[in-house]
């Protein structure tokens, strides 16, 4: 790639409209060929509808893509794929019930001289893309059973099978494991040998300045400005994305922890037909209300399925003992869990966190409707009241309260589900990484809410796959590897590197 690379897209005066909401606003840049190009913005910026536009999945749009000076207009996916571009969603788009190597060659399956479908041919190629990058798997292996970190490379391996020469990567790590995340570093930088062309979205700034030769900077829907990665900053980057100077959360002002709300006391949880025997051995902590008390550890070390203990989604019934405000419980069953007072917010959003039938309003109302009941009837108003305050606070962007939810960007998406649960008073909150996805502009409201919620007494539990956010917000630290607390480290000892030396000891004789 060099500075004078001819552009391999021009989009020139895009606009999409949606109902209510300008997506994309008379947007005009160049990508050029071999470029690794991020695309940033705040959520809801327009980000995923761009790269939709451009990949074939969104049809109908204003304005011209232009692929090496050619105009094109899209009918689907098919066409964009045969002209050479290829997208990877932010929410990974496999046929969960068909095989890695039948998700590769999806829509294209290679045939024997007789015309029937050659599995043993497709399986061979499918094993030698998935080994190229560093995956593993086999290539029968049904996509629905496999790791989103394998999942994606089987989404990379099908781009390459199709010889793509721009690949679109809409929040590729944003459910990776650190190893995971090197292992796709790598393939980007074998990509990029290939001189593939790589539109990238990435909400993590020390990703896209480790990766990007330009960074495009979108705002409400309208493009701020094309910088060269080398002549700018994240801070800068960061200022043009929100239009306004991040004030940092000043968590200078120590809170009081007060009283033990939640005791765990040697909680173990089995894992059936795993050589490790346990998933969680062992644990014990206690929780004051008014902290907030960070998990830290590796993908796998347990901390979803702690927290899914305490409120009693796990798989498995848990052994040891727990106790909430002094008294003992065990949990069979969230909808117990929340009556006695815990709320979580859970890491797989599509999966457990939205309502994808419903509007805005009823996935932010559902656990807390009965608030707006009198005699025996929801009052709309009152229900209305509470579902603007949670938009308004957490600055959800949406057309209306009646908007279905899958309309909303990822991003907000995550914040309804946070909303959801702020409603229903929670006296312990469990947060299971709630900011992937989330801008930074929405992260520091969130950090400034738990520190609210704090003050008023309630405890929070919290993990996050970004280390330096459980620093910054966690008054203390417990660290698990391989399903065994090894470490507790408060604010003032808390660093990076203890944490991980912590998360990569091996805790088992
Ligand atoms: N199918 C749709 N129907 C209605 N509105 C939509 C639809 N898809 C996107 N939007 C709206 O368009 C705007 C841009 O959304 P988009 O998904 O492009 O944001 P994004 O920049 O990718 O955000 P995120 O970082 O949260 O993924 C948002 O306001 C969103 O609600
Ligand atoms: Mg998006």
């Amino acid at each position: 790639m060099n500075e004078t690379a001819k552009p391999i897209v021009s989009i020139a005066h895009v606009t999409k409209q949606f109902p209510g909401v300008v997506a994309l606003a008379d947007v005009s840049f160049d990508v050029r060929d071999g470029e690794l190009h991020s695309i940033c913005g705040e959520n809801g910026a327009g980000k995923s509808t761009l790269m939709k536009i451009l990949s074939g999945v969104i049809v109908d749009y204003e304005g011209e893509v232009f692929l090496k000076s050619k105009s094109m207009k899209f009918a689907g996916t098919r066409e964009a794929e045969a002209a050479g571009i290829s997208i990877i969603h932010q929410e990974l788009n496999l046929v969960e019930q068909l095989s890695a190597a039948a998700n590769i060659f999806l829509g294209r399956e290679k045939r024997t001289r007789f015309g029937f479908l050659d599995d043993h041919e497709m399986e061979l190629a499918a094993e030698k893309l998935l080994a190229e990058l560093e995956c593993h798997i086999s290539p029968r292996a049904l996509a629905g059973s496999l790791r989103v970190g394998d999942q994606q490379l089987v989404e990379i391996a099908k781009a390459l099978s199709l010889n793509t020469d721009i690949l679109i990567m809409d929040e590729p790590t944003s459910a990776l494991t650190e190893a995971e995340v090197e292992r796709l570093y790598r393939v980007i930088e074998r990509l990029r040998q290939r001189e593939v062309t790589i539109l990238y979205i990435s909400h993590k700034m020390d990703e896209v300045f480790r990766l990007s030769d330009r960074i495009t900077v979108l705002r409400d829907g309208e493009l701020v400005k094309t910088l060269d990665c080398a002549a700018t900053s994240p801070t800068e980057v960061t200022r043009l994305m929100v239009g306004r100077e991040i004030e940092a959360v000043d968590f200078g002002q120590p809170r009081q922890a007060g009283e033990v709300v939640l005791e765990v006391d040697n909680l173990s949880l089995p894992w059936p037909g795993h050589a490790r025997q346990w998933r969680l051995q062992d644990v014990s902590f206690q929780l004051r209300s008014g902290e907030v008390l960070g998990i830290a550890g590796l993908m796998g070390a347990g901390r979803t399925e702690l927290l899914e203990c305490l409120f009693g989604a796990s798989e498995e019934v848990p052994q040891g003992c727990i106790l909430l405000g002094g008294e003992s419980v065990s949990f069979r069953h969230p909808s117990e869990a929340k009556a006695a007072g815990i709320a979580m917010v859970t890491e797989d959003r599509k999966r457990l966190g939205i309502f994808a039938e419903m509007s805005v309003r009823e996935n932010i109302s559902i656990c807390t409707l009965q608030k707006a009941v009198q005699a025996g009837l929801v009052v709309p108003a009152r229900e209305q009241t509470f579902v603007d305050k949670i938009v308004d606070r957490l600055r959800v962007k949406t057309s209306g309260p009646e908007s279905r939810i899958t309309s909303l960007s990822g991003g907000n998406q995550q914040k309804t589900v946070i909303g959801r649960w702020l409603l229903t008073d929670p006296q312990v909150l469990l947060l299971d990484d709630p900011t992937r996805g989330v801008d930074v502009g929405a992260k520091a409201e969130l950090y400034r809410l738990m520190d609210e919620l704090c003050r008023q007494g309630i405890a929070i539990i919290l993990t996050s796959s970004e280390l330096p956010e459980l620093l910054t917000v966690s008054d203390r630290i417990l660290v698990l590897s391989e399903g065994v607390l090894t470490a507790s480290f408060d604010r003032s000892e808390a660093t990076e590197h203890k944490i991980m030396e912590a998360a990569t000891v091996s805790a088992r004789k």
